[in-house]
């Protein structure tokens, strides 16, 4: 006897990004730090980074995106049930970012607001928050809008300064009992691991981030081990991963997640032939937009996210791999929708990057003194 899930299927309807619109090739930070551009280029696999003009920030950010999402999806501003904003860049204690946004959006009423913190995995929270409120039945027929959002800076000379970066993914989630969601469906199961750790953090009151690099890559090396192990079960390694279309990973840089990979494999008992082209084949090619805008924290994964299901075949999988310093880790699997392959939020990265200004080696520094003499 065949049973009926009566849960309804809850996922992505609709996406759209925002990058700023200023960027700094890595070669010009190297040529002004005495550094080989070979270690930005290829040690840490970074090209680029998204950097915000003077009137740009997260806020600017978020909204650009969640416009952007609203705009090519069928529902309007009165369907939206639930505005969530994932985001390290908060500008306030107490006032959530999402109330920013909504004010931008001219989002207010019958309508839940809040922010979620967890360094870069609060885009990822807040995602399975509103994924779990339409799956419980909570929604009431409306839909969530779930943003994330960063604009990643360290201070200068900081060894973390060549990963910067910054950028904005919102996506609208809604669940149906008749129909698949346009852009992927989202698994109810994931898989979560945390563990309580100092590995990347921000004490109240001070502008930049504090970092232990080493520490950080283990903790995320085992998040992600521990996630898909999870996730992998009674199955061998090779015939889960042979399920996946495309591993997305949170992207602090791309060598960075190239480690973790490796470290999985090895611990999973790929070959080093099967690991290698694991990296080089589901892995490295979500990657592309990343290279070109930094760590954009929340955002940084659902980046990655975007670029693999534009222009994926309806029905093919993928997992994504969320951390956050803290730490706390998840894995989530998807299904690509009808509208992945033709994947229409393509066009707000090629927008952005085509009109986006690139700067040299002095106008960063300008930059950088203008930013800090305005938080003084
Ligand atoms: N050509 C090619 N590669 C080069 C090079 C050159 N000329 N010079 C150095 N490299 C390589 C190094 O060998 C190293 O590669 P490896 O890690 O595979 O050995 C890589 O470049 C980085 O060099 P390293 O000396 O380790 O850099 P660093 O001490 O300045 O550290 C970071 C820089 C970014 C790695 C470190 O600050 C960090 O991990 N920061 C942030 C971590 C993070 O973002 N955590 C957030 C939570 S997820």
């Amino acid at each position: 006897m065949s049973t009926i899930d009566p849960r309804p299927s809850v996922g992505i309807t609709s996406i759209g990004l925002s990058l700023p619109s200023l960027a700094l090739p890595l070669s010009e930070l190297a040529k002004l730090r005495g550094e080989d551009p070979g270690k930005y280029l290829y040690g840490l696999g970074c090209c680029e980074m998204a950097l915000c003009a003077g009137d740009e920030g997260v806020v600017e950010l978020a909204t650009t995106a969640a416009e952007r999402a609203l705009a090519r999806w069928s529902g309007d501003l009165q369907d939206i049930g639930l505005i969530a904003v994932g985001t390290e860049s908060a500008l306030d204690m107490s006032r959530p970012l999402s109330a920013w946004v909504a004010d931008r959006l001219g989002l207010r009423g019958a309508v839940r607001s809040y922010e979620v913190k967890h360094a870069c995995y609060g885009g990822t929270l807040a995602l399975k928050q509103a994924a779990e409120w339409q799956l419980a039945g909570a929604s009431g027929g409306k839909a969530a809008l779930v943003i994330a959002a960063d604009v990643a800076l360290y201070a200068p000379l900081d060894p973390g300064e060549p990963t910067q970066g910054a950028g904005a993914v919102a996506m609208i989630i809604e669940g149906s009992l008749t129909q698949r969601p346009a852009v992927a469906t989202i698994d109810p199961t994931s898989h979560a691991w945390s563990e309580p750790a100092f590995d990347f953090w921000r004490p109240v009151g001070e502008e930049f981030p504090r970092v232990d690099g080493p520490f950080s890559l283990d903790c995320y090396k085992r998040g992600a081990e521990h996630c898909l192990t999870q996730w992998i079960g009674e199955r061998t390694a090779v015939d889960a991963l042979a399920e996946l279309e495309a591993l997305c990973f949170h992207v602090p840089f791309p060598k960075m997640v190239k480690k973790a990979v490796l470290h999985c494999a090895e611990a999973f008992g790929l070959e080093e032939s099967e690991a290698s082209d694991l990296f080089s084949q589901k892995v490295d090619p979500t990657m592309d937009w990343n290279r070109h805008c930094g760590n954009a924290y929340t955002a940084s994964l659902w980046i990655a996210v975007a670029s693999a299901l534009a222009g994926m075949t309806e029905g093919c999988r993928i997992a994504a791999f969320s951390y956050g310093s803290g730490f706390g880790a998840e894995l989530l699997t998807l299904t690509a929708g009808s509208q992945a392959a033709e994947g229409p939020w393509v066009d707000d990265i090629e927008t952005d990057f085509a009109r986006r200004q690139t700067i040299d080696a002095a106008n960063y520094e300008l930059l950088r003194g203008l930013q800090m003499a305005q938080t003084a």
